[in-house]
């Protein structure tokens, strides 16, 4: 705090999976046009051939108050920085980490869980996962600032005013956990881990401050993040365990955090890693949490932005973004759908499908089918229903394939698999997820499809609670708004 020089963090941020390309119709008479979409076998690689990483189609719903956001492997990604060994996504990888990610939410789901009227489940404790490896990250900053964005921006900095300028941090965002860190100096390696960007440097930021022991911040940590005191200085500790086995521990600190000139947060809470257990790679600096509970972004930012985000999963060969705030204009066309969050557990944003229509037919479930809702999670992979579900939409949808010929072997939990090698292009039938209160998801070949395999699971029991993964997020503006107590859908947003 006595340096002179002046430091800020960035953060980035980085989403899961891997993915694909667009639509084109191809031929065929006007009904199969409603019922299929033809695409050329190329594009639904999961890294596609011909990435532009072109910007997000759409102007976020909250103007200027936002950062892009890119998936962590592949041509856009702003990590990867040996492009042959990251353009190569091990498919089978990813979806191992999410299905640990994944049973690790709906762990500490079903061990609190009592399910109340209406099915919704009652979740008793917060809990924090993280899909890093392939979760979609970020860039902000944090430290003293001046209202810098960019790293670019750094040498004119340093040359007017001699301070140090902010460091960018890319960061991954996580939609199901609470506590926002990034690593800080000092920072040995291997109780640390490499990173891309350089150390955010507390001791080089004059608005830094460690949270002391007994502050109402720290006690908010409680015995989920709080890891006591430091004796001989009286700083605050945290830990975060993360349920794939990874954690982090060290100081719980504050700084001004700049994600964008327009989203400059002052004494923004965050832990100042000094240590990780479990394999981050990507190199990112940390993780930007955005659940619904205590000392997330989303709650050390409600006052100002309305208790709401919103953020757009790019394909791999585009760009996203993260917003902060709802809307600013009423006539953007958001369709929506509620958003059931429990007082006990607030990190997680539980949403209620109510049907899916595959080919032009919706299937044919009990109502009762979706009772156990699903998580909206920037960080599942690919979308997981109740077994019935999933059995009626495999069955849909292999009907619907059978021109592709016999199935090829399964990819970990994907059972529907195809070889298109010998065919130019793919006839793949729309689907559909429809949601409580009417608001869909439409989804492109490349959210249906990934890596050729169907890209949805089963959960393990019909009383699991599913998830809504990224695969089927992508290219929609996916709104929470949290004070609202909604989700909203915005098509063609990236
Ligand atoms: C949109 O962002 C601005 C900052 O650019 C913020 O002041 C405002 O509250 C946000 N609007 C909403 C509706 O959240």
């Amino acid at each position: 705090m006595k340096a002179s020089a002046w430091q800020s963090l960035l953060l980035l941020i980085i989403l899961s999976s891997s993915c694909c390309l667009s639509a084109n119709a191809g031929a065929g008479d006007h009904h199969e046009l409603q019922r299929f979409m033809v695409v050329p076998t190329s594009s639904l690689k999961h890294i596609p051939e011909d990435a532009t990483c072109s910007g997000h189609k759409v102007i976020p719903s909250n103007g200027t108050a936002w950062v892009p956001m890119n998936r962590p492997h592949g041509p856009c990604s702003s990590t990867s920085s040996r492009a042959s060994e990251d353009m190569g996504i091990d498919v089978d990888d990813m979806l191992m980490w999410d299905q640990l990610r994944t049973s690790y939410i709906r762990t500490q789901l079903s061990t609190h869980v009592g399910v109340v009227g209406g099915g919704m489940p009652v979740i008793a404790r917060s809990t924090t996962v993280s899909n890093r490896d392939y979760t979609p990250s970020s860039t902000a900053s944090v430290g003293t600032n001046s209202g810098t964005s960019k790293t670019i921006e750094k040498s004119d900095q340093t040359a007017t005013n001699e301070h140090q300028d902010a460091v960018s941090q890319t960061v991954v965002v996580d939609t199901s956990s609470d506590i926002p860190w990034v690593q800080c100096l000092p920072c040995p390696i291997p109780q640390c881990h490499l990173q891309k960007d350089p150390l955010y440097d507390p001791a080089k930021s004059s608005t830094f401050a460690p949270i002391p022991c007994g502050s109402p911040a720290c006690k908010e940590l409680g015995s989920s993040y709080g890891n006591g005191c430091s004796p001989t200085t009286d700083e605050c500790k945290y830990i975060v365990n993360y349920g794939d086995g990874k954690a982090t521990t060290g100081t719980y600190v504050t700084d001004t955090l700049t994600m964008s000139p327009t989203i400059v947060v002052k004494d923004f809470r965050f832990g100042c890693s000094h240590a990780v257990r479990g394999s981050f790679s990507n190199q990112n600096a940390g993780i930007l949490a955005l659940g619904g509970g205590r000392g997330s972004l989303l709650e050390q930012t409600a006052d100002a932005y309305g208790n709401a985000f919103s953020y757009c999963i790019p394909k791999p060969s585009s760009a996203g973004f993260l917003s902060l705030g709802g809307p600013v204009e009423a006539s953007l066309k958001f369709s929506y759908t509620p958003l059931i969050k429990n007082k006990h557990a607030p990190t997680f944003y539980i949403v209620h499908l109510e049907a899916i229509i595959v080919a032009g037919k919706q299937l044919v479930v009990p109502p009762t089918a979706f009772a156990t809702g699903a998580v909206m999670d920037s960080g599942a992979v690919v979308t997981q229903l109740p077994p019935q579900v999933y059995a009626a939409l495999r069955a849909a949808f292999r009907s619907a394939m059978a021109a592709y010929g016999p199935l090829a072997a399964p990819v970990r939990n994907l059972d529907t698999c195809y070889d298109f090698t010998h065919f130019p292009e793919v006839k793949v039938p729309k689907v559909s997820l429809v949601f409580a209160g009417g608001a869909t998801l439409d989804l492109e070949p490349a959210s249906i499809i990934l890596d050729g395999c169907l890209a949805f699971a089963a959960t393990p029991s019909e009383e699991s609670v599913g998830f809504i993964g990224n695969v089927q997020q992508q290219t929609y503006e996916v709104l929470y708004d949290v004070g609202g107590g909604k989700v909203g859908f915005r098509r063609g947003a990236c």
